[in-house]
């Protein structure tokens, strides 16, 4: 939930102040409590404060030539945010200079254990990493052995980059659990926590596994395990193109997002079908037909689109699926059945409890799927198989187009294992993704019912059938990035307690798809009318009424999400931006979160 870029090379190569802020710019999704850079210039030089990274800039000295440089942007776990808890991180003589990305679960018995004497600055779990590496480097251990043997005493995850201002023309890393790739360049050698806050200057990429230890110099990149091994890994040329991190001519990542979902789903239908039938990958389609049962594994929008993975399994391939909160499974692990396949829906391919869960079922022994938009992801490296969204980079922390490409992948895996008939499906996608852009062409309406309807400080979407699912998801929307309390809710339930909450003006916010629910909701706007609401329907064409606020062209039903959660985005978006916020970096989340 932090993210890390480091750099070494030779003199005079590169603006490394620069290269670390910009870095740091792509990488701020990952967290944007408080910023930091560490450059070498004849000693390490640290600047660092809470807050964003452009608050950063105005502290950084104007011109450092440097060679060597490390920086971080962080989401707070230990210690409030402040320029103390900030990273980097100092040993007490200022010899050793790190950040980390992770959390040490074991800092407290680490601190009684070797560094009782030690007197720490911060409140940080960090700092107990680089007074352990001094600690053993002062006990006469060469500084590899020193890292390696703090690596060998953490519990937890961890990324780290090192400066030791005794090897200006070395950056040592070290990771575990929290991603950390390497980037190869000529006459230098960098780590980002992901690609893009190296593509600006290689696409040139190594993957790096749990507990390995790495030396970067100029020319050179060393990968040892934790034992001291060398291991050799050969690199991979990465396709992400660098114009695809930019915002462009929009305001806010999230609304490139939301528009680029027609192109994300033309995109799957040209990976995942030939011109004559499905295109996915043969051992894959084998698995699932031996699966007894699916277990959906994720968290937050990617467990959402799973409940409508799970109604697309059910209906289409009559394969019975289980949806589980990836953070509750490890410790409260259900029955499984005898044949089972995990499926991991995860935007980023990062998410700690999702992984968490990933090494439980890999140590029983069971298959795993990755569905992800990250193709070197851990969890789609860890896993059997991987099925790639193809969606282009997701910045805004509030995921869009992840949401609708996750569901779009598993409808086409159900209907594969439905032979069903491929061609109907291609043109159900490719008439989704007009119907999309027809929603997306008319983002005025959105803004003026945002500015009407979503003026209070609560909110409730409701909906039955699939269109509950849609309901969880546009709430979640709605509260992350507006911060107006907002539940979804099987319209049916809501006379079962939560209607205690409707009052004058409450607003709340219907969606109906499908034909044999949508008496049955209109019934339930009734009774929250009656009771003071402001409704607002989104309703499918073919079963409209004539108020229905939000109507949209019809599709296949089963397939509906894929459209009526559009409308609930842009609504979402238009509130937070009415309300003066960030839309693409809410208060307190991060895009990608590498912690339990
Ligand atoms: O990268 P993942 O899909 O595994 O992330 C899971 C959640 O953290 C993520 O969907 C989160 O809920 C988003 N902020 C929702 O917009």
């Amino acid at each position: 939930m932090c993210g890390i870029v480091g750099y070494v090379g030779f003199p005079n190569q590169k603006d490394v102040k620069e290269i670390l802020l910009s870095g740091l710019e792509k990488l701020e999704y990952r967290g944007y409590d408080s910023a930091g850079i560490a450059i070498y210039n004849n000693g390490v030089k640290v600047f660092k404060d809470k807050g964003r990274v452009a608050n950063l800039r105005k502290i950084v000295d104007n011109y450092i030539p440097s060679t060597l440089g490390i920086g971080h942007t962080r989401w707070a776990t230990h210690g409030v945010p402040n320029s103390i808890n900030s990273h980097p991180h100092q040993s007490s003589s200022g010899r050793f200079t790190l950040v980390h990305n992770g959390v040490i679960e074991n800092e407290v018995e680490l601190r009684n254990k070797y560094l009782q004497d030690y007197e720490f600055i911060s409140d940080t779990d960090t700092e107990v990493v680089v007074a352990l590496i001094e600690t053993f480097v002062e006990a006469e251990e060469p500084v590899d052995v020193a890292i390696r043997h703090v690596m060998g005493l953490i519990e937890g995850s961890y990324a780290l980059t090192i400066i030791d201002d005794q090897s200006p023309a070395t950056l040592y890393a070290a990771k575990s659990k929290s991603p950390l790739l390497i980037g190869l360049g000529d006459g230098f050698n960098m780590v980002g926590s992901d690609a893009m806050s190296i593509i600006n200057y290689t696409n040139q990429f190594i993957e790096l596994h749990d507990e390995e230890f790495i030396v970067l110099t100029p020319e050179d990149v060393c990968i040892y395990s934790i034992l001291g091994v060398k291991i050799d890994r050969p690199y991979y040329t990465e396709t992400l193109d660098a114009a695809d991190t930019e915002k462009g001519i929009y305001p806010f990542y999230m609304l490139k997002e939301i528009d680029e979902q027609p192109y994300a789903i033309r995109r799957i239908v040209a990976k995942y079908f030939t011109d004559t039938g499905f295109n996915i990958n043969p051992n894959i389609v084998e698995t699932l037909k031996n699966t007894d049962r699916i277990y959906i594994v994720a968290a937050g929008t990617s467990m959402n689109a799973g409940f409508v993975g799970k109604q697309l399994f059910e209906t289409i391939s009559n394969i019975p699926t289980e949806v589980h909160i990836a953070s509750e499974f490890v410790y409260n692990t259900p029955i499984i059945s005898s044949n089972p396949l995990f499926i991991f829906l995860s935007q980023s391919g990062e998410t700690a409890d999702s992984r968490a869960v990933l090494v439980k079922i890999k140590s029983l022994g069971y298959k795993s799927l990755t569905i992800t938009n990250v193709k070197s992801s851990t969890l789609s490296r860890e896993a059997d198989y991987t099925l790639l969204l193809h969606a282009g980079v997701e910045i805004a922390v509030a995921s869009t187009k992840a949401y609708t490409s996750q569901i779009a992948v598993m409808a086409i895996l159900a209907s594969d294992q439905a032979n069903l008939d491929p061609i109907g499906l291609k043109k159900d996608l490719a008439l989704i993704a007009n119907v999309i852009e027809s929603i997306t062409d008319n983002k005025l309406m959105y803004k003026e019912l945002a500015d009407e309807y979503l003026t209070k400080r609560n909110c409730f979407y409701i909906g039955r059938h699939i269109d509950y699912y849609v309901a969880i998801e546009a709430a979640l929307k709605l509260k992350e990035i507006s911060y107006i309390q907002t539940e979804g809710f099987a319209a049916g339930e809501l006379k079962h307690g939560t209607i205690a909450l409707i009052e004058e003006d409450t607003p709340v916010i219907a969606v109906i798809s499908q034909e044999n629910i949508n008496l049955n909701t209109r019934s339930n706007i009734k009774e929250v009318k009656s009771r003071g609401a402001k409704v607002i329907v989104i309703s499918l064409k073919s079963i409209s009424s004539a108020k229905d606020q939000i109507v949209i062209d019809d599709v296949n039903p089963i397939l509906s999400p894929l459209v009526t959660i559009v409308p609930t985005q842009l609504l979402a978006y238009y509130a937070a931006l009415g309300r003066g916020l960030d839309i693409d970096k809410p208060r307190n989340l991060a895009k990608s979160v590498t912690v339990e």
